[in-house]
């Protein structure tokens, strides 16, 4: 009889070593990922409610859109009345193609890490309190077709890095208090003084502001030279 005690802490040796594994391999880094979110950000009106981080993926939670193997694909939390702050972890969503935060009052820097998100279509952080630099990271963002980061406090040059996002379609980064030269190559040479206004410290022929200590601009605009092209009758007939 004293012999057999084992057989029966055998079984619970077994489940105990089973259901260890188990929530190894459902362990979900994209819901602790929204989870370290949620726990950064003040949330008045409960929007973030329903993120339950013991269910087995964020899929089935509200503002969070996932694609057909689970991966989440859309953060939709614009005009949420969130304040707080963003964390690093953000960059763990590694489908994430819309990450839309825009109107909160959300505060702190923006994290370097969101330069990992290969897929991010979309980066929109408009009218918060975001302070501290453009993360240079930014620039690895090579689906990145829409970056909004306008009316916020955001300080330090803009990155050149910016400028190699060949796909970038719109870009805004007014009302900010960015300073130092405007770069004019790759994807900026599209954009005009509209994605740049309201920063007073901005320098460069995209923003028409001699840089401080620099040359005067270096070829003149093409309206500059022409004289009076819209009047062309007015000299002939004296
Ligand atoms: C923002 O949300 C409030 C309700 O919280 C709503 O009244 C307002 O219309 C929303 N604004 C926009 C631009 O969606
Ligand atoms: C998630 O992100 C954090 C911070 O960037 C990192 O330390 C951690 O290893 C990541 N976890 C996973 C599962 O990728
Ligand atoms: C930010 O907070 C201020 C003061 O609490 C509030 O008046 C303002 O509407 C908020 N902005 C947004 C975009 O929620
Ligand atoms: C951004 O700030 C400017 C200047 O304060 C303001 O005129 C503009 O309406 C703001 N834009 C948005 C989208 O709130
Ligand atoms: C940022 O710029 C705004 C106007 O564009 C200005 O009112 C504010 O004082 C500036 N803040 C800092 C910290 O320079
Ligand atoms: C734009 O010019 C800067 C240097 O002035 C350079 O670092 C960057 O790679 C250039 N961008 C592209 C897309 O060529």
């Amino acid at each position: 009889m004293q012999g057999y005690w084992w057989l029966l802490v055998l079984p619970v040796f077994w489940l105990l070593l089973l259901s260890c594994c188990l929530t190894l391999v459902t362990a979900n880094s994209e819901g602790d990922a929204l989870h370290a979110l949620r726990q950064a950000l003040i949330d008045p009106k409960y929007v973030l409610q329903s993120w339950d981080p013991t269910l087995v993926n964020p899929c089935t939670w509200f503002h969070v859109t996932c694609d057909a193997e689970n991966n989440v694909i859309r953060v939709d939390l614009g005009n949420a009345s969130l304040s707080g702050t963003l964390v690093p972890q953000l960059g763990n969503l590694s489908s994430l193609q819309y990450l839309e935060l825009y109107s909160n009052n959300i505060s702190g820097s923006i994290p370097s890490e969101l330069g990992a998100l290969s897929q991010l279509v979309s980066l929109d952080l408009y009218v918060n309190d975001f302070t501290g630099d453009i993360p240079s990271t930014l620039g690895q963002l090579a689906n990145l077709r829409y970056l909004r980061l306008n009316n916020n406090s955001l300080t330090g040059a803009i990155p050149l890095q910016l400028t190699s996002i060949l796909g970038l379609q719109v870009l805004d980064l007014s009302f900010n208090n960015l300073s130092g030269y405007v770069p004019t190559n790759g994807s900026f040479s599209q954009f005009t003084p509209i994605s740049f206004q309201g920063n007073s410290n901005l320098c460069g022929p995209k923003v028409d502001k001699q840089c401080p200590g620099e040359p005067p601009l270096p070829p003149p605009p093409p309206y500059q030279p022409s004289p009076c092209p819209s009047d062309p009758s007015n000299n002939d007939g004296s």
